[in-house]
């Protein structure tokens, strides 16, 4: 079978079992299929099993995701799989990710479109080791096109940087919305669902180790929960198989100094986790080359 004859296939049983779940098709993940012939076999149930197991994953992802794995044992340790990443894997990743800012900017789904005056797709190295998600873009984000740029990004950098990470070298920065709701209000939930599938294909694609959610906005649309911040940051979730921490917003540590200190111990547990699953990480933190 040819990998354009899965995707058929794929696509079609992804588009009955919406019909008939009431599911939406942006909840199942983007599979890259290949030929047989590139598999080295041509045997079809060798093909029907490669879709059959990407419908099992799909299935696996709409599990409930907000589970804490605080107690769970560590994920298997993954030693330089950061460095072993392909250079041609990293490049279609970025293409990937190219498209997808691309579709981004012709998107028109939610009122958020009317008034942005640049889409904000989300930057960083591909592929990432963690992946940070906020809230959406505000005033110095919409004019440049570019996440977390404003005072708060400064903020976001420099706790980034305490723990070795940085948007130059080992994270990927994104948000729940992609466009500047207008006065900087919450995103409105219809605006994060309008949004969430470029979300979901950017994490399909860059498949980060780890997650950095910051602030409300993130922790609710991500775990779907309405539990605030204050309760829930510090604790490791499971997000579709990757450990998710949430911390506060940058923009509420400039508001409110005391929230320094617990962000810094959410950063430490965050830390720790990532030496468990990267445990070479920082060696990838070149500090943007400054
Ligand atoms: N706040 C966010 O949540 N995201 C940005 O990109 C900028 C500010």
């Amino acid at each position: 079978m040819t990998a354009q004859e899965k995707s058929l296939l794929y696509d079609f049983l992804n588009k009955a079992d919406c019909l008939f779940s009431g599911k939406v098709s942006s909840d199942f993940q983007h599979i890259d299929f290949k030929d047989d012939a590139e598999l080295g076999t041509a045997s079809s149930s060798s093909a029907s099993s490669q879709v059959a197991a990407a419908q099992v994953s799909a299935q696996a992802q709409l599990q409930p995701q907000n589970q804490e794995i605080a107690a769970a044992q560590p994920q298997a340790a993954a030693p330089a799989a950061f460095a072993q990443t392909s250079a041609s894997s990293a490049s279609s990743a970025e293409a990937e990710i190219k498209k997808i800012a691309l579709s981004v900017a012709q998107c028109n789904a939610c009122v958020l479109g009317k008034t942005r005056t640049n889409t904000v797709p989300g930057i960083g190295k591909i592929p990432p080791i963690v992946l940070v998600i906020g809230e959406g873009p505000g005033a110095d984000e919409d004019r440049t096109g570019e996440p977390f740029v404003g005072k708060a990004g400064q903020l976001l950098d420099k706790m980034l940087a305490a723990i070795q990470l940085s948007r130059q070298d080992n994270c990927f920065i994104a948000n729940i919305v992609k466009c500047r709701p207008p006065a900087n209000r919450t995103p409105l939930p219809e605006e994060a669902q309008a949004c969430s599938h470029f979300l979901q294909a950017q994490i399909d694609i860059l498949k980060p180790k780890m997650i950095l959610a910051v602030g409300n906005t993130a922790l609710h649309n991500l775990l779907n929960t309405t539990a605030g911040i204050k309760k829930l940051h510090g604790k490791f979730f499971n997000y579709q198989g990757i450990p998710l921490l949430a911390t506060f917003h940058p923009s509420a540590l400039l508001r409110d100094e005391s929230l320094k200190r617990p962000a810094w111990e959410d950063l430490k547990l965050f830390r720790s986790k990532l030496l468990e699953i990267v445990p070479d990480y920082q060696s990838s933190y070149l500090n943007g080359g400054i």
